[in-house]
């Protein structure tokens, strides 16, 4: 059981912040990660079509024999927040984790939250955040732009529309005197730069991927999953839309090269 690979699912290139950090902190594991880019983005889409959708990547990963399952989506961690309740292995979304990363990091309890459209009318870190500390002020928007044009690569730090889309964005979080902003979304991090411009260097952004692999470390050291073999591990790729054009942007994501192979995915016969 050791052995197997820790399966790892967004809706696009967003979830390869938390294979980013996987790797970091388990070198030694083998990672599948499954980007349902035919059918990106989730965020604007129903429940019931995200639920749909979630279930599908989900039994591409069970399909290849993984040991563990993370939800490296924050729509999919917010709008079909039980999606991973039925499965017969360890499970972590990213709205579990980073609300606690959140919680425990800011020491006015004033606590934005972005994401996408689904995620936040699903009030799931919301609900969250509040579960943990009751006095939290919790101030959300929604950024149904930033898929878009981080899918479509407007990520420099001195991109013009970017910047601007996210200047009115996060103009109400900032009047609202956060000290720390969670980028309820996997995408967000890669335009992490101009977030920061835009907030300030006060206040502490959360990378809702990388708190997603954090917990996904100590869930296998508490089940004794941990990979304890001395080899590298290794990383596959499988996308449902066109494998060319993967490893550009996603080695911007993964902030490293591509150099495994990219496999297509039919989403039909999952
Ligand atoms: N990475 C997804 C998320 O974290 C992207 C959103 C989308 O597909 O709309 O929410």
């Amino acid at each position: 059981m050791n052995q197997k690979a820790i399966g790892v699912f967004d809706s696009g290139l967003g979830g390869l912040t938390a294979v980013r950090e996987l790797c970091r902190r388990l070198p030694h594991e083998d990672i599948i990660f499954f980007g349902d880019t035919g059918r990106v983005p989730y965020g604007s889409r129903s429940r019931e079509v995200i639920r749909k959708y979630a279930a599908q990547d989900m039994r591409f990963l069970q399909n290849n024999d993984v040991k563990m399952i993370i939800a490296a989506c924050g729509t999919v961690s917010s709008a079909a927040a039980d999606v991973g309740d039925a499965l017969p292995l360890p499970f972590t979304g990213v709205v579990i984790p980073a609300s606690r990363a959140a919680a425990e990091v800011s020491r006015s309890g004033r606590i934005g939250v972005i994401g996408t459209a689904a995620t936040i009318a699903s009030g799931a870190y919301r609900r969250e955040i509040s579960r943990i500390n009751p006095d939290a002020q919790i101030f959300e928007q929604s950024c149904p732009l930033f898929v878009p044009l981080v899918e479509g690569g407007f990520v420099d730090r001195g991109d013009p529309v970017t910047r601007m889309v996210a200047e009115r964005y996060l103009a109400p979080l900032r009047e609202q005197k956060i000290d720390t902003l969670i980028l309820g979304c996997t995408h967000y991090p890669i335009i992490a730069g101009i977030i920061r411009d835009i907030m300030g260097s006060a206040v502490t952004l959360i990378d809702t991927g990388a708190e997603a692999a954090r917990e996904a470390e100590r869930m296998l050291d508490r089940l004794g999953l941990k990979n304890d073999s001395a080899k590298p591990g290794r990383c596959s790729f499988y996308v449902s839309d066109r494998v060319q054009g993967f490893a550009a942007l996603g080695s911007l994501f993964l902030g490293r090269e591509i150099d495994g192979e990219v496999l297509h995915v039919d989403v039909d016969t999952l």
